[in-house]
């Protein structure tokens, strides 16, 4: 069943967008890829089945792909886009890695979740459902989940406060010019990402398709889903780590 409180959707030119504004729109993207890896309750050399929801341009899939040389990954992504360039991206994983459609918000794909699961994971994706759509999916997931796994998320986390929020917008500028001097040696690519609007804590009116919600909300929505442990392990610029252990 669609979740009819989310009316509008991430579209193909949200991807190419992001395709080229990631590698500086993200703060820290390294060292959030290795702690979602890390966070994953299995042994490098354990065979176990993780899916990803959203998986973009496939940053995170190879970096689980390459520390987990025994994981099989499912990666479903909405956007013909990003499937395309997942195509591309994990085509060297030959079998470990199947790709698919999915719609976030739809039941479908949670009734069709590979078992056993040792894993779901997400980047910058979940912020896309409403406050209920998250519960229902921690939910979901948690039932598809076998013991011990996990539910690992990075995303956007709603600010407390105004003032959290203005913080928090200054630290994701701060990343973004940093990472523009790194990549390009100059501010150019920050220019980009102020261009395209992209800090959503600056946003100052009600954005249709970004969602977030409080960490603190979504914690008790994973304890509340089933998950024994629920956490952050790693944050900022209002980029949180966090998930639930069954
Ligand atoms: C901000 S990008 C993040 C991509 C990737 N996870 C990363 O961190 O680089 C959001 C991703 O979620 C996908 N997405 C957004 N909304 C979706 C929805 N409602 N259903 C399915 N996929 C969606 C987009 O196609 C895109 O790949």
């Amino acid at each position: 069943m669609a979740d009819d409180s989310a009316p509008q959707h991430w579209s193909e030119d949200n991807s190419a967008l992001f395709l080229t504004l990631d590698d500086v729109a993200v703060p820290m993207r390294e060292q959030q890829i290795a702690t979602l890896c890390a966070l994953i309750p299995a042994r490098p050399d354990e065979a176990f089945t993780a899916v990803e929801l959203g998986a973009g341009g496939g940053l995170l899939a190879r970096a689980v792909l390459d520390a987990y040389p025994n994981c099989h990954y499912h990666a479903l992504d909405g956007s013909e886009t990003m499937r395309a360039e997942l195509r591309e991206k994990l085509a060297p994983y030959g079998d470990r890695v199947t790709i698919g459609a999915f719609e976030l918000a739809e039941s479908a794909w949670r009734e069709a979740l590979p078992s056993p699961l040792r894993c779901v994971l997400s980047s910058l994706v979940v912020h896309h459902l409403t406050h209920e759509g998250k519960q229902q999916m921690f939910a979901d997931v948690a039932g598809g989940l076998e013991p011990g796994g996990a539910l690992l998320l990075a995303d956007l986390i709603a600010p407390a406060t105004d003032r959290v929020r203005l913080l928090f917008a200054e630290q994701w500028n701060t990343a973004a010019q940093v990472q523009s001097q790194v990549l390009a040696g100059d501010l150019s690519l920050y220019q980009q990402f102020q261009n395209a609007e992209w800090n959503y804590y600056e946003l100052t009116e009600e954005d249709p398709i970004d969602h977030p919600s409080p960490l603190a909300d979504q914690l008790q929505w994973l304890r509340a889903a089933g998950f024994s442990v629920a956490d952050c392990f790693w944050m900022l610029a209002g980029h949180a780590i966090y998930g639930g252990f069954r």
